[in-house]
């Protein structure tokens, strides 16, 4: 599964599924095949007309478990219970959430198995809507969503695009990768409400020539993971991204860059509005001292060409005098020897509170890869703290750097 798709906050939680009746809930039984990748117990409730669209037995082999399909069904009832799914969920999501099943919701009708145990479920509720563009644009369903909304439901999608039906406009499901990443939020502690963190991340390009960069091997995991994870534990996340292939985590606010120069006026210029500065990009420490304005030639360039270079902003370097009172957290990349007392030296040069030290050489951590070992240095009365992780993934990684910060910004 895609890192960014990994949510840990669904491990073992479980979670009720509620389908009703719209095309899109053949993209619910995906939904429920990622939720149950994720390690959630899942049971999955339908309306009758969900099932003119997608068979039960569907569902009840991906989760592993009777699905729900009848409120009067004596051998149903005693097998499953329709109050004990709506006690026993920790989330109940609801994909496809029809027009019709959005307006029972809001006015708290129970006419069937679904709207039942939705009336009778009183935990944290999410909603993936999806109709024809115009019953989405109708001023009835959107006073049920703003009612459901004001009474704490979240709501996921719906997109634009093709539909089913024919037209094109808003109504269509939510991707379920995007379903799953919202309600993995759904989930999280919501220990970083209401802070905002920057995080910097992925690598720089530095131009030579209009088609030719200096670069390096940074694929911006680790940044995205930080973002994803910051975001899902409520904060308001901006995420300064180099040229990156990875998808934009649920939730975050993305600014795309391209230079080490770029990176600092996006970074310096957001940064004082932010309590937390977590820099995770591979930044470029030198550039190509002069930019060809047309493509370089071997003609002209000769055997033996040497490559005049300058340095670049040290961004993380500059905003603690910026940013006095923010969380400030830095990397720093190693390959081999030394790297806690080059960890520990950069923390205090930078006036970092936290550094994250990783031997980019070691197995399994690095550039590409989907993990990551780290040591996390930490400021604290006199000498920085240190403490050496085990092989983690990225996303984990991210939440225990993430734990830290939100200690730290306890009383700030
Ligand atoms: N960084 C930065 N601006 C730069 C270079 C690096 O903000 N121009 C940030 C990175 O985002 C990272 C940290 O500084 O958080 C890395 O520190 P740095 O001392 O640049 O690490 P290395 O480049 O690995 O240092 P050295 O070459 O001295 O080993």
């Amino acid at each position: 599964m895609m890192e960014s798709v990994l949510w840990p906050e669904l491990a073992g939680r479980r979670v009720l599924l509620g389908v009703s009746g719209g095309v899109a809930a053949y993209k619910s039984a995906e939904l429920c095949r990622l939720l149950v990748r994720c390690g959630a117990s899942v049971d999955v409730m339908m309306t009758r007309s969900a099932r003119q669209f997608v068979g039960e037995v569907t569902f009840a082999a991906l989760s592993g478990r009777p699905v729900a399909t009848e409120l009067f069904d004596p051998a149903q009832e005693a097998q499953i219970g329709h109050i004990g799914l709506a006690d026993r969920a920790e989330l109940c999501v609801i994909a496809p959430a029809t027009a019709n099943l959005l307006a029972k919701l809001a006015h708290g009708l129970a006419d069937d198995l679904v709207s039942t145990v939705c009336l009778a479920y009183h935990g944290k509720l999410l909603c993936a809507p999806a109709m024809n563009v115009h019953m989405w644009q109708h001023p009835a369903t959107q006073e049920n969503l703003a009612t459901l909304r004001r009474r704490g439901v979240s709501t996921v999608g719906p997109g634009a695009g093709e539909m089913a039906c024919g037209h094109v406009g808003e109504g269509r499901m939510a991707e379920p990768e995007e379903i799953l990443q919202a309600a993995g939020a759904c989930l999280a502690p919501q220990d970083l409400a209401g802070r905002a963190i920057l995080v910097s991340a992925g690598p720089t390009h530095e131009p030579l020539d209009p088609v030719r960069f200096l670069g390096n091997r940074s694929s911006g995991k680790m940044g995205f993971a930080l973002a994803a994870e910051a975001a899902a534990r409520g904060a308001e996340v901006t995420l300064v991204a180099g040229p990156s292939a990875l998808e934009t985590p649920w939730g975050v606010r993305r600014v795309d860059v391209r230079t080490a120069a770029e990176m600092a006026l996006e970074v310096r210029s957001r940064a004082p509005t932010h309590s937390a500065l977590v820099m995770a990009a591979a930044v470029a420490d030198y550039r190509p001292r002069a930019v060809a304005a047309a493509k370089l030639k071997k003609a002209t360039l000769g055997e033996h060409p040497v490559l005049e270079l300058e340095r670049t902003e040290d961004i993380l370097g500059g905003l603690r005098a910026l940013c006095p009172d923010a969380v400030l957290v830095g990397f720093a990349a190693e390959t081999g020897e030394g790297l806690a007392e080059h960890a520990a030296r950069k923390l205090t040069a930078k006036g970092c509170d936290l550094l994250v030290g990783n031997d980019v050489s070691a197995l399994g951590a690095g550039f590409e890869a989907e993990t990551n070992r780290v040591v996390i240095f930490e400021a604290g009365e006199g000498a920085p703290s240190s403490e050496p992780l085990p092989l983690l993934s990225k996303r984990t990684v991210a939440r225990l750097i993430l734990d830290r910060v939100a200690r730290r910004l306890e009383g700030r």
